[in-house]
């Protein structure tokens, strides 16, 4: 599915020289490490600031914390994510509404969250949280014009989505704040867990800085209950090393997701959908947007047996996510029930991630796309 090695190999020696520097100066906890790190993201991102913290899990938290969402508010977010996205809404002492996503993108439907504000419960709602799945932004001008509308913050998870654009604006420069994972598989990865929160307003920044170190301004004096969400300085450190290839390696992965098109094609398995019949739906990548394929997410109907099937190829493939967050056991409390969310549920039981990173080579891709096409013959 991923093969770290071909990114870590030529880095070898950069990234040891940089670890190397966070032994020798004892930096361990943020620290220049990470505070270089933040000010060349921020750069990159065209955001004011960037702020490092130990998690993306964190990051989301910090991101709703520090934008002002409290305990008795809502926030709306989507049913078709990772865990973290609901749960760091409940970790804020918010209460998660959920709503529906667009089969073609997997996004947040902005029409299923303009319903929910149109509801009974559409006042208690002060925050928005669009996931920018698979590396792809959730539709911003939409939402853009719902905020206008109803006036609520938009709070982005873009834990996928590092360097990802919408309208020539990179994620994280899209919301009022804005939350990126540096987990191991992400674009943009550490050595270990790591986040970050993104924002224009000086304001956030200072609550999210403040946040992240036990809600301290002043060294053992606490302003407000926070919490330890500190970035290591050798994750820094790593980080700062690896932004530098991120944009080559973001461009690699599209040309790797158009070699996929062109495959899938050339076999005629590709299907219009947004739902599969007889063959696979492809992703696609929203005009205007910039993609940064972190997932290649296939749907077909027969997806399990496809799965079986591709690894007893030994070709790896996975699942983003056979259970939408409103159907595990742990959100049972949020009230809702399996009908509630169709399209997330179809998803669910449809889509399929194909190996892709910037390294993979046509080849690899080729038997990828070959025993797939063997599978539906
Ligand atoms: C959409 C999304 N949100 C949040 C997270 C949480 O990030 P982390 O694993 O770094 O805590 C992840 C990554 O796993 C993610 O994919």
């Amino acid at each position: 599915m991923l093969d770290l090695d071909r990114q870590y190999t030529p880095l070898h020696a950069e990234l040891l020289e940089a670890l190397g520097h966070v032994l020798q100066t004892q930096q361990f906890i943020l620290g220049e490490p990470v505070a270089g790190f933040e000010r060349a993201a921020a750069a990159q991102l065209g955001v004011a600031h960037a702020i490092g913290c130990s998690s993306g899990t964190d990051a989301l938290w910090l991101a709703l914390a520090a934008a002002g969402i409290d305990r008795g508010e809502a926030v709306i977010t989507t049913p078709f994510s990772f865990f973290a996205s609901v749960s760091a809404i409940l970790r804020a002492g918010a209460t998660p509404i959920l709503a529906d996503i667009d089969p073609a993108t997997f996004n947040l439907a902005p029409a299923a969250v303009e319903a929910v504000l149109n509801g009974p419960r559409g006042q208690e709602v002060k925050a928005v949280l669009p996931v920018h799945l698979y590396g792809q932004c959730a539709d911003w001008t939409a939402f853009t014009h719902l905020k206008g509308k109803f006036g609520f913050k938009l709070i982005e998870d873009a834990a996928q989505a590092y360097g990802a654009q919408w309208n020539g604006t990179k994620a994280g420069g899209l919301g009022n704040s804005a939350a990126f994972s540096f987990y191991p598989t992400k674009n943009l990865s550490a050595a270990g867990d790591a986040g970050m929160v993104t924002t224009n307003s000086d304001d956030v920044a200072e609550r999210a800085r403040m946040l992240r170190q036990h809600g301290m301004r002043r060294r053992y004096y606490h302003d407000e209950v926070g919490w330890n969400s500190r970035m290591d300085g050798f994750q820094g450190a790593i980080l700062a090393v690896k932004l530098k290839y991120i944009d080559g390696w973001n461009q690699s992965r599209r040309m790797v997701a158009k070699r996929y098109h062109a495959l899938f094609h050339a076999a005629g398995l590709a299907e219009s959908g947004p739902y599969p019949v007889h063959g696979v739906v492809l992703p696609h990548e929203v005009p205007g947007t910039k993609h940064v394929w972190h997932q290649y997410v296939i749907r077909t109907a027969r997806r399990d047996e496809l799965r079986a099937f591709l690894a007893e190829r030994k070709i790896g493939s996975e699942i983003y996510y056979p259970v939408p967050l409103h159907l595990q056991d742990a959100l049972k409390s949020l009230g809702y029930k399996a009908g509630d969310f169709p399209e997330a549920e179809r998803a669910a039981h449809e889509v399929l991630a194909l190996p892709i990173f910037p390294e993979l080579r046509e080849d690899e891709q080729q038997t990828v796309v070959a025993a797939i096409a063997d599978f539906l013959s």
